[in-house]
């Protein structure tokens, strides 16, 4: 991510400050646009109402994290929170995987913090190892994030959000945020 949103290493704040509403929200807005984007890219129409449900689920790892961080009795330290944010998409995954859910749904969330050029986390995938659905969600999921307040920050313009998305382009299938750009552009 580009420095301008990085977190502090000096700032004490939590990580991890769960707020249900903030992430029914977000789940929400990721589902959209995902949808949008996906229909932009012309993927069967079946996959697109997929999508749409992994939209909503992606980061249902995070209820389960917090329980455990929530667990232990003092601030843990920022970068032990690092770790477990890092296991959000997994534990999604596992949580979802015997609920009768598509492999394209399921694959969708375990690998949506995956970047295309193979930095990303849990499995380091690159390119087209990394499913369409999962690339989708990557752009939708960082644009809505940046536009968006959060605890340390508020919501950055869309002309800045897209010129950080622009910088960290490395991260994206190039398909899909010309897709993005079309659907966003139109809104
Ligand atoms: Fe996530």
């Amino acid at each position: 991510m580009g420095a301008a949103y990085k977190r502090s290493s000096n700032n004490p704040e939590r990580i991890l400050e769960f707020d249900l509403s903030a992430e029914l929200n977000h789940g929400m807005a990721v589902s959209n646009l995902a949808y949008a984007v996906a229909m932009q890219l012309g993927l069967d129409s079946k996959l697109c109402y997929e999508l749409a449900i992994a939209g909503m689920l992606h980061d249902i790892g995070k209820l389960k994290l917090t329980c455990y961080i929530n667990g232990q009795e003092c601030n843990p330290l920022v970068i032990e929170e690092l770790k477990y944010v890092r296991m959000h998409p997994t534990l999604g995954y596992e949580e979802l995987k015997d609920q009768g859910y598509s492999d394209f749904i399921l694959e969708s969330i375990l690998y949506h913090h995956e970047n295309y050029d193979g930095s990303g986390y849990p499995s380091n995938k690159a390119g087209e190892e990394i499913p369409i659905g999962a690339r989708i969600l990557r752009v939708c999921d960082v644009f809505t994030a940046l536009s968006s307040d959060r605890p340390y920050r508020k919501a950055f313009d869309r002309k800045t959000v897209m010129e950080l998305m622009i910088e960290e382009v490395k991260n994206f299938d190039m398909e899909v945020f010309i897709a993005f750009q079309k659907v966003v552009h139109n809104t």
